[in-house]
């Protein structure tokens, strides 16, 4: 595996990654912020199973995080990170320092509304603009046939694909941007890498998170009124441990729009902290 550091770098990098057959290989891009895990890996696989050769790239995008969220204490380990890679087999880590994507004086921003509305969108001013801004960058600087991203973080997927549409990225950067379903512990909580955050009491309360969701999915199949259900949610998992709830919602899962019942493309998300800690996940309905 090649590791490169500069833009020029990248585009020769993927140049001879295209020429390395007779034929033109396909290239996949799997953008993480590192602090890889297993549903990292498994992005990697299913890029793998896709395209001839996979590009990750590592960047801790400061553009995504708010004035008082958690960008120091992010945590950054590329070294155990590119060796996960490497056993993987992934052919090119991409892993640009915060002066080679921002370089001074630059002025640009991406703003996708509509699916950044709510949710997360509501709870983190400019988040979405900053995911927007860097997942365009990295589509033109490795120009990939597809990208793949985790169905964890939804409404980030839902904003990344209005966001390739409405500025002509899937033709000819990205023809395909695939989401890949979250990947749980065995007693159900999302993977994430803030997870490493919690406390092993934390922890182990955390996985009444998902066993909620499914409750509450479970009532609402059963014809149950959606807000009474979600307010049983909420007082379920604050019963468990967590200090506050930041959203539980019911949304289509395409517009992301609000919904009070479910019109067959439901997802339920859910945005809880515990011990300083904001866990997201969502499921479908
Ligand atoms: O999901 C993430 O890890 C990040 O939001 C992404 C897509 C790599 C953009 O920084």
């Amino acid at each position: 595996m090649q590791t490169v550091t500069t833009l020029p770098d990248l585009r020769q990098a993927v140049d001879e990654l295209r020429r390395f057959d007779s034929k033109r290989d396909t290239v996949a891009l799997v953008p993480t912020m590192g602090a890889l895990h297993e549903g990292h890996l498994t992005l990697v696989r299913e890029a793998a199973k896709r395209a001839d050769r996979v590009v990750v790239s590592i960047f801790v995008n400061p553009r995504q995080f708010g004035p008082n969220e958690d960008l120091d204490a992010y945590p950054r380990q590329l070294a155990e990170d590119s060796a996960k890679l490497e056993a993987e087999g992934v052919a090119l880590l991409w892993a640009p320092g915060p002066e080679a994507m921002y370089p001074a004086g630059y002025a640009t921003n991406i703003s996708v509304s509509s699916v950044s509305d709510g949710l997360c969108g509501a709870d983190r001013p400019g988040h979405f603009d900053g995911v927007a801004t860097v997942v365009c960058k990295l589509f033109n600087q490795v120009r990939p046939d597809m990208a793949l991203f985790g169905e964890k973080d939804w409404q980030q997927l839902a904003v990344i694909r209005r966001m390739a549409g409405d500025l002509d990225l899937t033709q000819p950067h990205v023809d395909a941007i695939y989401g890949v379903p979250i990947v749980r512990d065995p007693d159900g909580l999302a993977m994430s890498s803030r997870n490493a955050y919690l406390s092993p009491e934390h922890r182990a309360a955390a996985a009444a998170l998902p066993r909620a969701m499914d409750e509450a999915i479970a009532r609402i199949r059963d014809g149950q009124e959606v807000g009474p259900t979600l307010a049983m949610l909420e007082d379920e998992v604050l019963g468990a441990g967590f200090s506050s709830v930041d959203y539980a919602e019911l949304r289509d899962a395409d517009s992301i729009a609000l919904l009070d019942h479910d019109n067959g493309k439901a997802r339920l998300f859910v945005a809880a902290r515990i011990g300083g800690t904001r866990l997201i996940d969502n499921k479908p309905v």
